[in-house]
């Protein structure tokens, strides 16, 4: 039984054919729609979310499956004290596969050590957010028809930032992608993040200026900063629009750049953006339900076929 708790419980050859399938899934919905017939899925939501916790049930559901689950720790029996190891091993004997989005760093590793069933990692607090991760280089993958060899800005909230620190780790396991990091000093990319370039010898550099850099970008992933994460509400409101894309910004950027954002957006990319055909942040989205979908097949051992080329 296998477990996603960080994008590298892949190996690089699983993330290609887990695109690869994806990809065909896009085109052939059809041959999917029943191959999940009889199972369930859970999701277990102790934290808010709009595209993932849909996403997951939308992909479930066009896989022929059932879902299950809560969407928030409120209508759960966490808020009578019980504890994610527990509710795992009540929920492993409904459920075939398991989604866990917690505030907690390290809920959905403690999950997957009590549970019976896969469980996937949702997002764990500030710390990783695996399926993210795949529906970006999905996006990137079909903008850019590879993964490697890419210079990739990544803006806004570097140190709180789940997607963040899940793409970069997925990222930099292919060859000659380079890393522009680009934060307030205090919302720098944690250090377990840069050293982990250097041990893979990616090139990376950390600067506090967007417009500078953007014209050497062929990805900018923007983020919002995340406000449910800071300890004190001065710093947040001091720090949240540190980085605004708008169109004059964008007008100094390579006509191929790819601008992505794993939403929510608050206020880090102006709505005069969304036209620019360099916008994909939506077709993210879109992209997010097929990832999982082959996901969800990949852990409960369907085949599908499909091989990565
Ligand atoms: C992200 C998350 O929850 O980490 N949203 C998402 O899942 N698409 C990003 C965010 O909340 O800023």
């Amino acid at each position: 039984m296998r477990h996603v708790i960080e994008p590298t419980d892949l190996s690089a050859d699983e993330i290609n054919e887990l695109i690869a399938v994806a990809e065909d899934i896009e085109l052939n919905r059809e041959k999917y729609s029943s191959l999940c017939r009889g199972k369930i899925l859970a999701a277990l939501f102790y934290e808010p979310s709009t595209r993932t916790r849909l996403s997951f049930e939308s992909a479930m559901l066009a896989l022929g499956g059932s879902v299950i689950g809560f969407a928030s720790s409120e209508v759960s029996s966490a808020s009578k004290g019980e504890s994610v190891a527990d509710t795992i091993r009540v929920v492993s004997c409904y459920a075939d596969i398991c989604a866990i989005r917690h505030s907690k760093e390290g809920a959905a590793l403690v999950a997957a050590k009590y549970s019976h069933i896969p469980v996937i990692n949702a997002g764990d607090g500030g710390h990783e957010h695996p399926t993210q991760t795949y529906t970006d280089l999905l996006t990137i993958h079909s903008t850019k028809k590879r993964l490697d060899g890419l210079t990739i800005g990544l803006c806004g909230d570097l140190k709180f930032g789940r997607t963040v620190h899940s793409l970069i780790k997925a990222l930099s396991l292919y060859q000659n992608n380079n890393f522009i990091l680009v934060s307030p000093g205090e919302l720098r990319a944690p250090d377990y993040i840069t050293a982990l370039l250097d041990s893979r010898g990616r090139r990376y550099e950390q600067t506090a200026e967007l417009e500078a850099s953007i014209n050497r970008m062929d990805i900018l992933y923007m983020t919002r900063v995340q406000k449910e994460r800071f300890f004190n509400e001065e710093d947040y409101i001091r720090l949240k629009d540190a980085y605004i894309l708008d169109r004059k910004k964008l007008s100094c950027a390579n006509d191929d750049l790819v601008v992505m954002h794993p939403l929510p957006r608050v206020n880090e990319i102006s709505m005069d953006v969304d036209k620019d055909p360099r916008a994909k942040y939506f077709a993210q989205v879109q992209n997010g339900k097929y990832v999982r979908m082959a996901l969800i097949l990949k852990l409960l051992g369907q085949q599908s076929g499909v091989r990565a080329c």
